[in-house]
């Protein structure tokens, strides 16, 4: 254990503390600075090589409209949209949308062109497309033309200088003697963006693949995909879908632009597919992995009825361990372990064994190789290598599930039956069991700024005799929308300098959501990592916070001590509870009784946070400074156990002129750290840190 400060250690320096900071807010400065006290040659701990990672699901758009590259929406005419109720205001609720309501498509008629569209059952495309798209074409001569467009994710965005792949699945009835144009338009049908032509169609359902090339256009995001025809007679759409430069050009790849800013975390897992996304609200819209991997047009898509919108999977099984691939992270799989959102649950046992076996299967496909029945599935889909695995988590956030003793007899079934197929893997819970001994366990915490810094020495007073490790499977600071503004960044950065301290216990950690994207409508949980819209992204102080992070510490960490940090008071609100008093009957109080308990003591938060670690090849010293203050604070540090110390070393900073500072999808680099030489450091010394901020100090040492 290390013996760095927190809010409890700080005690003793609280009087000083709380005289400065009296009346001023987080103007607190003490008398003479901070002291730390660096022992470089006492590690406390060694930071594991998955310390930091991504977490994932289905929320706010993050695949769909997001990362993945499909920018046709409803590209297989099965999605619906749920009614939307809004109890504020009734008349702005929407309704909800059914297939045949052919949601993101709309009928192009143009030059006197004239036609019709519709949902047909009757003439299917395979099992996962049980209706398709028929266009009759009633006037179509000379320049006259009739079409179907989708509307996109927010737009078709068009791009300068850019490839995009079209493939759709089409055939024409008998006599329909003409082809089909495939075009990227201006909303207002003036601009062509690109286009490409298919001459002619068979009357056999085919797949047809075209390539669309912009020219030197301005990029915009409001566009259609048209499919249009100018012949009379008849066509049936069976699946659109049109991809634009993909990174590293995976087919069925992913959005460039927000993948390099993820390469640029250097994350090392990656958690997926959820969340509560995992889940679903039922037993029907959970993630069923089997159903998301194979060719696009035969995977049926579902309900994401977690966050409310429909997932073509698209971004399916592989699709998530290619993105493990392609930046350098491996997976960390949870797999559905018989609980869904609304109270559905499978009783451990015989009832369980299906799901079970499930998550084996998909073990396999993940890690089998080719001479498995999963693993060879794999190599057919096109990965032939198994992927590297050593952590399955199962089910997520199962404290949910409020029947006794549930997720302790489900765990246990998957736990023995994974560690009897395979022993090596690492299997993490997600609530409290008793009757198994959990590898790791997942813990998540979304707390307000004074929250995560009133936690953020949590780990340090943490047992560590004969318990699991833990990973912190998700967490934020919940300030700022729809991403994290300064406010959000500093309270993570406390976090993480807790989570970093103590990494012989908390070896993995993710914040969560990562993505969301910004257009109207899109978010259904604020405080997100990345944001984006059609067409570009960009990350928020909180995201700099951890690549400042991940790509500046040690393996080791080091002892620090600290003395003189800044602390203030703080007054947690007063808790109220909803619902009928203690005892009386449910049925006999009013629902909604709101009663006020007792207030709660005022809290001692700390306004500084530090931590140490060591590269042990290099010999570099990473110190890393949080300070919430509005002042410029001196930092005097002392490291001692080097023989030799540089004068010279570097700095990078993220700071910001007040907390509120963030920023958005208009100005995405308001707020960016700040690397700049530094000279004068030894084995005592004083550096500043400025007000707002979050620093990396590198020192240089044997
Ligand atoms: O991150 C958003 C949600 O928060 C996750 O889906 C769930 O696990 C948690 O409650």
């Amino acid at each position: 254990m290390n013996t760095f400060s927190d809010g409890s250690r700080c005690q003793a320096m609280l009087p000083l503390c709380l005289l400065l900071a009296a009346g001023s807010g987080l103007q607190a400065q003490t008398a003479d600075g901070v002291h730390l006290q660096i022992r470089a040659d006492q590690v406390t701990a060694h930071v594991s090589p998955t310390f930091a990672g991504l977490m994932t699901e289905e929320i706010n758009y993050a695949f769909e409209g997001g990362l993945y590259g499909e920018l046709v929406r409803n590209r297989n005419f099965k999605e619906t949209v749920p009614e939307r109720r809004n109890r504020q205001n009734p008349a702005q609720s929407t309704p909800a949308k059914e297939a045949k309501d052919l949601v993101h498509w709309s009928l192009v008629q143009e030059r006197g062109g004239a036609g019709s569209m519709a949902l047909d059952e009757a003439t299917p495309l395979n099992a996962a497309v049980p209706a398709t798209l028929k266009l009759t074409i009633s006037q179509a001569t000379g320049n006259q033309s009739v079409g179907i467009a989708n509307d996109g994710f927010w737009g078709i965005p068009a791009k300068p200088n850019s490839t995009y792949k079209a493939m759709f699945y089409a055939k024409a009835a008998a006599g329909f003697s003409g082809g089909v144009s495939v075009s990227i338009v201006s909303n207002d049908g003036r601009t062509v963006a690109a286009t490409a032509q298919v001459p002619k169609l068979s009357e056999k359902w085919e797949k047809y693949e075209l390539t669309l090339k912009t020219g030197n256009i301005q990029a915009s995001a409001e566009n259609r995909l048209i499919l249009s025809a100018n012949r009379p007679g008849t066509v049936w759409f069976g699946f659109v879908s049109l991809f634009p430069p993909t990174y590293k050009n995976r087919v069925n790849g992913l959005r460039p632009d927000i993948m390099e800013l993820l390469a640029n975390l250097h994350p090392k897992f990656l958690r997926f597919p959820g969340g509560n996304y995992l889940e679903g609200n039922t037993l029907e819209t959970r993630f069923d992995w089997k159903k998301t991997i194979g060719p696009i047009e035969e995977r049926p898509g579902h309900m994401d009825d977690a966050w409310g919108y429909w997932s073509s999977d698209g971004m399916g099984l592989l699709e998530y361990l290619d993105w493990c691939d392609d930046i350098g992270m491996e997976p960390v799989l949870a797999v559905y372990a018989g609980y869904s959102l609304r109270g559905f649950r499978v009783k451990a046992g015989p009832d369980l064994e299906p799901y079970v076996k499930e998550a084996l299967e998909e073990i396999e496909y993940v890690t089998g190789d080719t001479s498995t029945t999963w693993g060879a599935r794999r190599a057919k889909d096109g990965h032939p290598a198994p992927f590297k695995l050593q952590y399955v988590e199962v089910g997520n956030e199962d404290n949910f599930d409020r029947e006794r003793g549930s997720y302790d007899s489900r765990f246990t079934q998957f736990f023995d039956a994974i560690k009897a197929t395979y022993p090596n893997l690492k299997v993490i819970d997600t609530a409290e069991v008793y009757t198994r001994v959990p590898d790791v366990v997942d813990e998540h915490f979304y707390r307000s700024l004074e929250d995560m810094e009133l936690h953020a020495n949590d780990y340090d007073s943490r047992s560590r005799a004969n318990v699991p490790k833990v990973f912190v499977g998700e967490w934020a600071t919940r300030v700022g929308g729809p991403t994290p503004n300064l406010t959000g960044a500093l309270g993570d950065a406390a976090w993480l300098v807790g989570l970093e301290r103590n990494a012989d216990l908390v070896i993995m950690n993710c914040y969560a959501p990562l993505f969301v994207n910004v257009n109207p409508g899109a978010m259904q949980w604020q405080t997100d990592l990345i944001g984006y819209n059609t067409i570009s992204s960009y990350g928020s102080p909180a995201y700099w916070v951890q690549q400042m992070f991940n790509t500046h510490h040690g393996d080791n960490v080091l002892s620090i001590t600290a003395a003189g940090i800044p602390s203030r008071e703080w007054q947690q609100a007063t808790p109220v509870r909803r619902g009928p008093p203690p005892g009386a009957a449910a049925a006999a109080a009013p629902p909604a009784e709101v009663r006020t308990l007792a207030t709660p003591m005022p809290k001692q938060l700390p306004l500084m946070f530090f931590d140490a670690t060591r590269d042990s090849s290099t010999g570099t010293i990473y110190v890393k400074a949080v300070n919430h203050t509005g002042m410029a604070q001196p930092v005097h540090i002392s490291v001692s156990g080097l023989s030799s110390i540089s004068p010279n070393g570097k700095t990078i900073t993220l700071a910001g002129a007040t907390m509120q500072d963030t920023n958005s999808i208009t100005e995405p680099n308001k707020i960016a750290p700040v690397t700049a030489d530094v000279t004068g450091l030894g084995s005592d010394f004083t550096r500043t840190v400025p007000p707002y901020s979050i620093t990396v100090l590198e020192i240089n040492g044997k």
